[in-house]
């Protein structure tokens, strides 16, 4: 158990410090150049999280349990800060205190709730609870479904109003998912009822066909800004970001259908 505790924390600790750490980047952007304090603030927890980054890149997976139990103490406090710092941005926006600068509320409240997530894991990680497999599959899709669905919407937003095509398959994007979503409520409202391995299993398998659609037209999207084609005011790392973050979704997705195949060391209860 706590070689699998040290796997699941360096790699939760791994993928969403540097997430953190574009976020904090994405924001600073976003300020007018007046807002010198914020900026401030954003850069430090870019340097926050680049150093939580580069430090746990230097464990390997001998590691002593309790020195990750540790460091994921100290990586949770600054995700708190994190997450607070989001939404008091958020709050100086909807109070029309920052006019002129370019975060959407939608975009600052995401990436709040990307903190809330990573700052859960690491509660569950050191608590060493886990969450039933047929609960944690109707919780993850949940938010992960929104996750995407707001992805397609930013895109749609920050791509140039003469890109026509692509802003329309944006907006196809996330009408899908808005369904989906609905869908994925619709099953956790039905709890505990709707937690049969046919359902779920089904429910998986729909969700991982639009999901790969999604990941495939970030990720030429993505390219298309590397190589300057396409007319947008997308960051080329905000485009690659989210391409990761559908990728992480599919790792999920695959993960939970391995545990119900009963593949992947079937308890009835597993973590990730
Ligand atoms: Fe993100
Ligand atoms: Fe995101």
């Amino acid at each position: 158990m706590s070689d699998r505790f040290v796997a699941q924390s360096l790699d939760e600790v791994s993928f969403w410090s540097r997430i953190m750490k574009e976020h904090s980047f994405f924001l600073g952007l976003g300020f007018r150049c007046e807002d010198t304090v914020l900026k401030k603030e954003a850069d430090h927890f870019y340097r926050v999280f680049e150093d939580i980054e580069r430090r746990v890149h230097c464990f390997t997976l001998d590691v002593d349990p309790n020195t990750i139990k540790e460091f994921n103490k100290e990586v949770h406090s600054a995700v708190c800060h994190i997450w607070a710092f989001k939404r008091k941005v958020l709050g100086l926006i909807l109070s029309c205190k920052l006019p002129g600068q370019t975060n959407f509320p939608l975009l600052v409240d995401h990436v709040s709730r990307e903190a809330n997530y990573f700052r859960n894991r690491l509660e569950e990680l050191n608590r060493g609870q886990l969450e039933p497999l047929y609960d944690a599959i109707i919780d993850e899709n949940v938010f992960f479904l929104r996750i995407m669905g707001e992805h397609a919407q930013f895109i749609g937003h920050l791509l140039d109003p003469s890109e026509r095509k692509l802003a329309e398959q944006a907006r196809d994007f996330s009408n899908d998912f808005d369904q989906l979503l609905v869908q994925a409520r619709d099953i956790d409202s039905m709890r505990p009822q709707s937690q049969t391995a046919p359902i779920l299993d089904q429910f998986l398998d729909q969700n991982r066909v639009s999901v790969k659609s999604l990941r495939d037209f970030k990720k030429t999207a993505r390219d298309l800004i590397d190589q300057c084609k396409i007319k947008s005011i997308i960051h080329p790392l905000l485009a690659d970001h989210v391409f990761r973050e559908a990728e992480r979704f599919l790792e999920i997705i695959d993960m939970f259908e391995n545990s119900l195949k009963g593949k992947g060391r079937t308890q009835e209860i597993i973590h990730h």
